[in-house]
């Protein structure tokens, strides 16, 4: 079996980020969300794995992953010239996939518990098609399926005002080479997208059997900037233990579950967990509050900061409270007026604030 993960895209709702990166680089807990799907892929015993991506962050990606040989495995490929749908994607890697049945992972979704069960029951079954789905409380925001007798999925939706139920479909799906006969068939959908859902629902009209199966854990879709914050939260709150790599002096304070990397010097500081302190990162005279990441070669200086993301080579000095923001690479945010206010941003690379 193999598996193709979707790291194309226009990441428009991640913009200012998005015009210098692909989306699925952003880290979170300092590790690429891509690095976090291509696991959970090998976990599942695929090692073929397909990477679509576009012209405009495609080097970026092949840079920052490779070809496999961080991981023993084989990573080819596909440049989808426009983001024309999920189910143009799949269209486009249909020479890597030929007849073969395949695994298709959005490369910005993270999935608790990982893909390896959906795995071994399609290739135990003889269906065309397995989804994965999960309750959300705002079913009119994605693609929805309705549910007939046991698992099977009569009726799929995008984005429908009235749902038919709240089960959204999950970024997974396991199909076999049918799919291609029924993308040929639909037409572009009012954006302009071939839409997987309508690919799906085309192979139910045409009598193949698509089974749904639920997940229980968390499902993120990291999109948009609360995305990214709340899949950092979620990722500290379980993967994280207490690490340290760099030097913390004897006026600084770590509590709970504090990662720090190596390289990394923390002076006169408190640092409460779960937090995750990439390498080579300076700490003075601040702190660091939970649920925050703060990428390799950064420096924080009279700062506090929580709830927050910070990516690689920023400089933060003098601001007293940084909450629920993400702060794109090379940053330099710095206080320039005495004023006691909390900021809150969402700020792109190379960026200069001075609040
Ligand atoms: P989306 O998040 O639905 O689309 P997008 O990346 O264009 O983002 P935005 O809506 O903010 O503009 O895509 C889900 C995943 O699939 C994501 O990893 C990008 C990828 N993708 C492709 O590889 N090719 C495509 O044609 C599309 C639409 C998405």
């Amino acid at each position: 079996m193999k598996a193709i993960i979707l790291s194309g895209g226009k990441g428009t709702r991640l913009r200012p980020l998005t015009h210098t990166n692909a989306k699925q680089l952003i880290p979170v807990a300092n590790k690429p969300i891509l690095y976090f799907v291509i696991e959970q892929i090998l976990e599942a015993g695929i090692t073929d794995i397909g990477v679509i991506i576009s012209p405009e962050t495609g080097a970026r990606v092949r840079e920052v992953v490779g070809s496999g040989e961080r991981w023993d495995c084989s990573i080819t490929y596909i440049l989808q010239e426009k983001p024309l749908g999920l189910a143009h994607a799949v269209k486009t890697a249909a020479h890597f996939l030929g007849r073969e049945p395949f695994l298709m992972f959005l490369g910005d979704n993270l999935i608790q518990g990982g893909v390896k069960h959906l795995v071994a029951d399609f290739e135990e079954t003889d269906i065309e098609a397995i989804i994965q789905l999960k309750e959300v409380k705002n079913p009119q925001q994605f693609g929805v399926a309705q549910l007939g007798y046991g698992e099977q999925v009569i009726r799929l939706m995008e984005k429908p005002k009235d749902p038919p139920s709240n089960l959204a479909l999950v970024g997974v799906y396991l199909f076999k080479s049918q799919i291609f006969a029924a993308i040929e068939k639909i037409t572009p959908s009012w954006r302009g997208e071939l839409e997987i859902t309508d690919a799906i629902q085309k192979l139910i009209d045409d009598g193949y059997r698509v089974k749904a199966c639920q997940l229980q854990g968390w499902w993120l879709d990291t999109g948009k900037k609360d995305d990214i914050l709340e899949a950092n939260r979620v990722i500290l709150d379980e993967y994280v233990c207490y690490q340290n790599l760099g030097f913390v002096d004897q006026d600084s304070v770590l509590a709970g579950r504090v990662e720090i990397g190596v390289g990394t010097k923390v002076i006169n500081s408190r640092l409460r967990g779960p937090i995750c302190i990439g390498k080579n990162v300076i700490i003075k005279d601040s702190f660091i509050g939970p649920y925050t990441t703060v990428g390799e070669n950064s420096v924080l200086e009279h700062v506090g900061v929580e709830h927050s993301v910070v990516l690689e080579n920023c400089r933060l000095y003098n601001v007293d409270r940084i909450e629920d923001s993400l702060i794109g690479y090379n940053t330099l945010v710095e206080k320039g007026v005495t004023r006691k206010n909390t900021v809150r941003l969402f700020v792109g690379d190379d960026s200069q604030v001075i609040v």
